[in-house]
């Protein structure tokens, strides 16, 4: 899409569709000219109580006598009640039925938002949340099922003098997001390991080098608890590592869980359900999403992303439970139960990044454990570490996107849940405290070097649509990290 900013009045400027947000029972003041010019059809639709400005609330009005076509009335809510995030819900809103109905230039009207509450808050231009939701709002997955009809909205014209909005972050942020949702919405049996570990080397470029290590590499390596996951699938696993070099110093390690698909193994899981296990491999793509835009957005970092990708199958040769392995780091690991696989794959592959790239940090980003889900809901990944100064960060970053984090503790208590009798720990800890369990047994591997753990297992997937979140992978923590990176 296009998106220009253009200083011209509202009843000025041409396109098919002039969007107007308001505030809930606000007074139209500031759209009086607009209202008289084109006949006094929006205070009609509000006195009459049709329209009330509640938040996402659309109003759709064919009007005359200006350059636009229609009016779009979009509902921002109670302006006492304003926030960051609740603007790029109306964004998202009137972006997405704009597209449905066809339209395809759109110009949105930045005038209410010298009306904001004296406490509202927020590090860029109101009118970049309401774009950046209206751009989510649009993504669709279409690898399979082509919509007869080609909607698409062309371009976007932000209204006003106000040229000091990040235009390249915010496109390019997105197109990160969006290409992180068609991988996790590829089925497995299209984004197999070797599949996953094509699209990461056609980011090689000037400052992404891509490596693959193949199994006889990685058994090389001694990442016998990573091969122990791949062990009952037909399709070999991928120790996929992408090197970003923007910048000076020890690299940040991006560790994303890859499970292309997690069946449980042997430890199977239920039928119900089990179809969404294709998005267990949510981690890795937002790595390779994340690593994609900081090199198009040209930031000063280093980072090596690094993705153990495998399936978790139950074939003739899977690993079974009682089943003994030795990490990377020389700590044994005594297999309880098969499907928890992902901790196994990022124990290899945090001991194989802190042995090879020295990280100042390393991150991991995992759809980890079903209690995440069960604690959270859809609405927060749960995040945990060893390094509060490093959680602060993410935390600023978090409020920023309005991707929310809520940390979990990992007291020393929780190391005797995960005591095994035969090994140095054992791969699950039961059901009780299965979240922050999960989370101390990375923290094992991690050793002393600064570690957060992302468990986005709630989050990475939505069933329903959300007002800028279509149903489906969701990218959580793309630009989280994004907006990490940048105020790093
Ligand atoms: N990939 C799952 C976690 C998951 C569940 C993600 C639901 C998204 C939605 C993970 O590999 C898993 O199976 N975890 C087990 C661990 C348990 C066996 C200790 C879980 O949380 O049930
Ligand atoms: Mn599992
Ligand atoms: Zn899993």
């Amino acid at each position: 899409m296009n998106i220009l900013i253009k200083n011209i009045p509202e009843e000025g400027i041409k396109a098919d569709a002039l969007v107007l947000p308001l505030f809930e029972n606000n007074s139209i003041d500031i759209y009086s000219d607009i209202d008289s010019i084109t006949g006094g059809f929006i205070r009609r639709v509000i006195n009459s109580k049709e329209f009330t400005g509640k938040q996402n609330q659309t109003t759709l009005l064919h009007v005359r006598n200006i350059n636009s076509d229609r009016i779009l009335l979009i509902g921002l809510g109670k302006q006492s009640d304003i926030t960051t995030d609740r603007i790029r819900q109306a964004g998202g809103k009137a972006f997405s039925f704009l597209k449905d109905i066809g339209v395809k230039d759109i110009a949105v009207s930045t005038s209410i938002f010298g009306y904001l509450p004296k406490n509202f808050k927020a590090s860029q231009k109101p009118v970049f949340y309401f774009i950046e939701g209206g751009l989510l709002s649009l993504y669709k997955f279409e690898k399979y099922k082509k919509s007869e009809d080609s909607k698409e909205i062309k371009t976007a014209i932000i209204l006003g003098t106000d040229k000091d909005i990040p235009l390249k972050w915010l496109q390019t942020s997105v197109s990160a997001v969006n290409f992180a949702k068609d991988i996790i919405n590829t089925p497995s049996n299209d984004m197999t390991p070797a599949v996953l570990s094509d699209v990461a080397k056609s980011l090689s470029g000037k400052r992404i080098k891509v490596k693959v290590l193949e199994k006889k590499e990685i058994e090389k390596e001694g990442m016998g608890a990573y091969l122990s996951v791949s062990k009952g699938s037909a399709e070999p696993p991928k120790l996929i590592i992408v090197e970003y070099k923007g910048g000076k110093g020890e690299p940040l390690a991006l560790v994303g869980k890859s499970i292309t698909f997690d069946s449980g193994g042997i430890s199977l899981k239920p039928a119900e359900g089990m179809e969404k296990m294709k998005y267990d491999m949510s981690g890795g793509a937002s790595v390779l999403a994340i690593i994609k835009a900081a090199s198009e957005l040209e930031l000063p970092v280093n980072i090596v992303g690094i993705l153990p990708a495998t399936e978790n199958l139950p074939g003739g040769s899977a690993s079974k439970p009682g089943d003994i392995v030795k990490t990377i780091t020389g700590k044994t690991i005594e297999i309880i139960n098969t499907d928890a696989e992902g901790r196994l794959a990022l124990a290899d592959a945090i001991g194989y990044a802190i042995k090879y790239y020295k990280p100042k940090a390393v991150i991991d980003i995992a759809t980890l454990t079903g209690a995440c889900s069960i604690a959270l809901g859809n609405e927060a990944m749960a995040i945990m570490g060893n390094n509060n100064e490093l959680m602060e960060k993410l935390k600023m970053a978090s409020e920023e996107t309005y991707e929310r984090v809520w940390q979990m503790p990992l007291y020393d208590e929780y190391k005797d849940y995960i005591k095994s009798d035969a090994a140095d720990m054992k791969n699950s800890g039961g059901r009780n405290g299965s979240l922050v369990t999960a989370g101390y047994f990375l923290r094992e591997f991690a050793g002393d070097t600064p570690w957060v753990h992302l468990d986005i297992a709630g989050t990475a997937w939505n069933d329903k649509d959300k007002p800028y979140i279509p149903k489906g992978a969701t990218a959580v923590g793309v630009r989280l990290i994004l907006n990490f990176l940048k105020e790093s």
